[in-house]
């Protein structure tokens, strides 16, 4: 298969995303009907997109979805440390159950922060689940209750993650080679 210029190593193939999407909403599947709830699905925007979408696939109780952004990159390929929510949730969540659906943890301040808005707006709980976990760049104490793959400490594209907004469109995870970057218009 070619592949984008820009992209160093293609590190998962969508045939790997999807049998490990489908593995995680089984676990997600009896977790929920062990509680007895109708959970509502949070995707962070705009890297959650893929993985929603291919998760809810495989969601077989009931459940909601529903969105919220923050800003984590400013343009470049550093975390920012002051993440901001720019969508926030225009419903009411009280004493509802809630999993964050996450393209990556990184440092870990953008789930930090969106936690905790949830938390004070009543959430009963709030879980995460994210497809991709760069353990090595954790800046602050907060983990996945599920997690797709651990990946190294790089500059990862695809599959909802960009660069500069770019993209998000690749069917795989690639690690991309920093200095093709400026290649993209
Ligand atoms: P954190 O606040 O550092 O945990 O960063 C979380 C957000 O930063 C993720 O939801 C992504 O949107 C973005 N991010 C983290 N690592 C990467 C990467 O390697 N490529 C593209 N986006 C990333
Ligand atoms: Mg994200």
């Amino acid at each position: 298969m070619e592949h984008h210029p820009v992209v160093k190593k293609v590190l998962i193939t969508k045939t790997e995303i999807i049998a490990k999407t489908q593995e995680l909403a089984i676990h997600i599947n009896e977790y929920y009907k062990d509680i007895n709830s109708t959970p509502i699905l949070i995707g962070i925007l705009k890297g959650c997109v893929p993985f929603l979408a291919e998760l809810i696939n495989h969601i077989t109780i009931d459940c909601e979805i529903d969105f919220m952004a923050i800003s984590s990159f400013q343009g470049s390929t550093e975390a920012i440390t002051e993440p901001f929510i720019t969508i926030d949730i225009n419903q009411d969540i009280k004493n509802r159950d809630i999993l964050i659906v996450e393209d990556i943890i990184e440092s870990g301040y953008s789930l930090v922060k969106i936690q905790q808005r949830l938390l004070s707006l009543g959430a009963k709980s709030v879980k995460i689940i994210t497809l991709l976990d760069k353990i090595e760049g954790r800046k602050v104490a907060i983990n996945p209750d599920w997690f797709g793959f651990i990946v190294p400490n790089h500059f990862l594209v695809g599959y909802g993650l960009d660069y500069n907004e770019k993209l998000r469109n690749l069917p795989y995870i690639a690690i991309a080679d920093i200095e093709k970057l400026h290649l993209l218009k």
